[in-house]
């Protein structure tokens, strides 16, 4: 797909990972809007980038989000869901006097905001790509937890579902010649990463990969760019982690 005049909505690009991808979609000359929960962020974000505020959670925002960004462009050619909350707990925790077991609540909320939003966001999007004949590049901003991550089991299961999604969407949609995609990243050098990680786990990390280093928020901006340019890349997860599971 040509990047330049196409118009792209990017979840959670607010800022971190999602704000790379905003800002590498705008150079490359497509139109961005960045839909956000975060008011705050949004009202932050650099020249040439469209703020809408949404929680990806919610579909009736969603729908109305989405209806409105289609109004004023007239289309959305790539959709990049990239907003999801990293969240640790350890399966068992004997330390924890609340109760041994990983929270059933935490683990649901962590499905709804890692796993039910991709559906819901793509939902509401592909509705209109499909009535609109629009070729479209779904791209899903998976995790390395979808191999399964020590304590995490709630945000691997979500992740490995949005890699399951990014298949069977690529089987289903291929049809209306909409392209579905993830990518998968390893451990980057967001603030999300350090405030999730201590410097022992990090560096832990850094020895056992490869390339010897975290991953930059603008490498995974480019695997997203390379999804969407290549046309015959579709039912794809491509790790962007310096080799850490190889
Ligand atoms: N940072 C990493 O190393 C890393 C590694 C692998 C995967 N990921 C994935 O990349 C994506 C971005 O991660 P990040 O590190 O940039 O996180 P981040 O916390 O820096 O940014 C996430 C953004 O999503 C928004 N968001 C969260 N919940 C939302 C909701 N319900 N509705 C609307 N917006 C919402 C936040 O406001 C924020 O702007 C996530 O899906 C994450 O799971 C990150």
């Amino acid at each position: 797909m040509k990047i330049d005049g196409a118009v792209a909505l990017v979840t959670g690009g607010a800022q971190g990972l999602g704000l790379a991808i905003a800002r590498r979609l705008a150079d490359e000359g497509a139109i961005v809007v960045v839909a956000d929960r975060n008011a705050d962020a949004l009202a932050l974000l650099p020249e040439g980038l469209e703020g809408v505020s949404m929680d990806v959670t919610d579909p009736v925002q969603v729908k109305a989000a989405v209806a409105g960004v289609v109004e004023r462009h007239s289309r959305l050619d790539i959709l990049v869901n990239n907003a999801g909350v990293i969240f640790s707990e350890p399966f068992v925790n004997l330390m924890n006097p609340a109760g041994m077991m990983h929270d059933y609540g935490r683990f649901r909320a962590s499905l709804t905001v890692n796993l039910d939003s991709v559906f819901i966001v793509t939902a509401a999007v592909v509705e209109h790509m499909v009535k609109r004949r629009t070729k479209g590049a779904i791209v899903n901003i998976s995790s390395i937890s979808a191999q399964g991550n020590e304590g995490q089991t709630a945000y691997s299961a979500a992740k490995a579902g949005v890699n399951a999604m990014t298949v069977t969407w690529a089987k289903e949609l291929g049809r209306w010649g909409i392209r579905s995609n993830a990518v998968a990243p390893g451990f980057i050098g967001t603030d999300s990463t350090r405030q999730a990680l201590n410097e022992a786990v990090l560096k832990h990390i850094q020895s056992n990969t490869p390339l010897r280093r975290l991953g930059e928020a603008d490498e995974v901006a480019q695997a997203v760019i390379a999804l969407v340019e290549n046309d015959f890349i579709n039912g794809t997860v491509l790790d962007v982690n310096g080799g850490l599971t190889i």
